[in-house]
């Protein structure tokens, strides 16, 4: 079926999670709620903030504020990255609850793998027990590598044993990475794909630091659409959710249309690049006792 804006996924979970998501890294906090307020507005559903961006209280007051039913706005936030712990995970879902003011969190992820075995895996429980009280709809991790994947399936087996059975340890729906022409990371993509986990791209559109390549350009001149277009068609059709940002409210029309043209088969294969070129942090690469 063709996509379009209002196009989902169903998660592991069973909720359902907007293609296209938009992001608030770097919005101001005195002005993520107008910018919220206008992606709402122009057909997003989704909006990534985390609490290290400091804006979750913009997001949740335009998400309360708005005539949509709070039940079509999925919005997720994340778990600090530095010294993952149980009770740091658990405090975070209530602070987050507390600074939006919303009576649920659709999405909590752990932002990055830092903290060691026993911290990632506490911080796993805790999202687990979010979700068991309903605090939490879905859980899931950022910037975690395919090492620490395969940790955290042995520690959602071993939450089930120390927990009582099957679903005990958690369900993981949704990772999230910096995902791009410049790095696809298939491994990670793969790696998802084998267990159903929904995969969204961080920095879709490179924050801008790639425009003029010409492979790039080429197609949109084809289609008579922007690069930042290009590439988040690129991400959509590789059947990642792209989060771009934006503050301004022209881009932040232009980046929700991306339904009238569609590249072929070829153009995906041939944007892809085999560059290793991260524009973000690069949690990935750090090891189990990082
Ligand atoms: N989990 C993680 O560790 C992690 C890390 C990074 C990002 N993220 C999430 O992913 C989201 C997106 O990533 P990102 O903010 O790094 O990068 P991005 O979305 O690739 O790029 C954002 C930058 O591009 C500009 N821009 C947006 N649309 C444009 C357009 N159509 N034409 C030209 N410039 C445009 C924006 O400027 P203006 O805002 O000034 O318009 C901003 O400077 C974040 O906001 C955050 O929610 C997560």
């Amino acid at each position: 079926m063709a996509l379009t804006l209002e196009s989902t996924i169903k998660l592991n979970s069973g909720h359902e999670l907007p293609r296209l998501g938009f992001g608030v890294w770097q919005t101001p906090a005195d002005t993520a709620k107008d910018v919220v307020t206008d992606a709402l507005t122009n057909g997003y559903r989704h909006i990534d903030s985390a609490a290290a961006y400091k804006n979750e209280a913009g997001c949740g007051a335009a998400i309360l504020s708005s005539p949509l039913p709070r039940s079509s706005i999925f919005f997720t936030s994340k778990v600090p990255a530095r010294n993952l712990s149980y009770e740091k995970a658990r405090d975070q879902v209530a602070t987050t609850l507390k600074e939006t003011g919303l009576d649920y969190i659709d999405l909590m992820l752990i932002h990055a793998p830092y903290g060691g075995s026993a911290g990632r895996k506490g911080a796993w429980k805790a999202l687990v027990e979010a979700v068991e009280e309903g605090k939490v709809r879905s859980i899931g991790v950022s910037n975690y590598g395919v090492h620490h994947l395969d940790e955290l399936e042995k520690h959602i087996a071993e939450l089930e044993a120390e927990r009582g059975g099957k679903g005990k340890g958690g369900v993981l729906s949704v990772g999230q990475w910096e995902i791009h022409p410049w790095l696809p990371r298939n491994d990670i993509v793969d790696w998802c794909k084998a267990r159903g986990v929904a995969v969204e791209a961080y920095s879709p559109i490179v924050r801008g630091e790639r425009w003029g390549e010409k492979a790039v350009v080429d197609v949109a001149a084809k289609y008579g659409v922007t690069e930042a277009q290009v590439l988040l068609r690129w991400s959509l059709q590789k059947g990642l959710v792209p989060l771009p940002k934006s503050v301004t409210h022209e881009r932040i029309l232009k980046n929700a249309e991306l339904y009238g043209f569609e590249l072929t088969e070829e153009e995906v294969k041939a944007l892809e690049t085999e560059e290793y070129s991260p524009v973000c942090w690069d949690p990935t690469v750090s090891t189990l006792e990082d």
